[in-house]
């Protein structure tokens, strides 16, 4: 089986953050003590994924570039490519058509954040599956997001998108493995009501097909969409305590790669020498001195 390839969406027009995001990306602003886009990548490198292709608007993309060239400082691979306009989510997968070729995939979107026990296993087993994966969690108020309820044998059977009446509180998140597929089904589809190819399409077609696994996160996780001042800040709170207490970081890719034995110690030093002092430069001193 070919390896799974990551699709990394950091554009959009973030207008729920305006006016910080009239000139800059959300996905640049800091989640705590690093960029937003740090949380989302080091999902998919938890999922094992080496071989992204970060998507942005012409005016961020640059950005992404400078911050992460080529991602050799974290064993992994990027490429970068341009979403003209917030066409859609979907629109994601006919723009890394290309890079994708023939493997599967995994989109994630910059402004989602996951965390909780056993996650790295949990997501490394989802990729290993060959049929498509969405994550779903529970949620206090299921008519702001795309919900999946279930028939009365359990069986996922209905996505909704922001339903007035819902039949169940589990939301559809920003994380979803795709069989190659997808992207003919992207193709296929015809803009929304609000111009955009909507990725709950792409997922309305797998369970039609019952193609489609739904994983469901315990009430142990958190997972937030960073995407309004409420939840960017109620994310770099709880990214802010846990590191704190435990004396860990959330989201550090330096120690996520060590860790997959894709990049060593001595690599790390190099990196080390070329930032400044914050304490995220201290983590990185702590784990090359363990
Ligand atoms: P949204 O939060 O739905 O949209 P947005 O980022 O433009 O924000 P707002 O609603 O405040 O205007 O997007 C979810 C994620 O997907 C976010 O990381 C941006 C990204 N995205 C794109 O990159 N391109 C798109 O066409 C869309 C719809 C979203």
């Amino acid at each position: 089986m070919k390896n799974r390839k990551g699709i990394l969406l950091a554009g959009g027009s973030g207008s729920r953050l305006h006016p910080v995001t009239k000139i800059v990306s959300k996905q640049i602003l800091p989640l705590y003590d690093k960029p937003m886009i740090y949380y989302s990548i080091s999902i998919l490198m938890m999922a094992g994924i080496r071989e992204i292709l970060i998507i942005s608007t012409p005016r961020d993309i640059n950005f992404f570039e400078n911050l992460f060239g080529d991602g050799s400082s974290f064993g992994i691979t990027l490429n970068y490519a341009i979403q003209e306009e917030p066409k859609g989510i979907a629109q994601a997968l006919i723009i890394a058509e290309k890079f994708v070729g023939s493997s599967s995939m995994a989109l994630m979107l910059g402004d989602n954040f996951f965390y909780g026990n056993n996650l790295e296993e949990i997501l490394i087993s989802s990729s290993k599956k060959n049929i498509s994966t969405i994550f779903a969690y529970e949620v206090k108020d299921p008519t702001r997001y795309g919900i999946i309820s279930c028939n009365k044998n359990g069986v996922p059977n209905k996505i909704s998108e922001k339903p007035k009446k819902p039949e169940s509180n589990f939301a559809v998140t920003g994380l979803y493995f795709f069989e190659n597929q997808a992207i003919k089904v992207a193709k296929s589809l015809n803009p929304s009501n609000r111009g955009e190819l909507e990725i709950t399409d792409v997922n309305k077609y797998f369970l039609k097909k019952k193609k489609l696994n739904v994983q469901y996160l315990s009430r142990g996780f958190a997972w937030l969409d960073t995407g309004t001042f409420e939840s960017f800040f109620e994310a770099s709170q709880l990214i802010r305590t846990i590191e704190n207490r435990q004396g860990i970081k959330i989201g550090c890719l330096e120690e996520i790669s060590l860790n997959k034995g894709w990049i060593s110690k001595s690599k790390i030093k190099l990196i080390i020498k070329s930032l400044g002092k914050s304490t995220y430069v201290d983590y990185l001193k702590k784990i090359v001195s363990k």
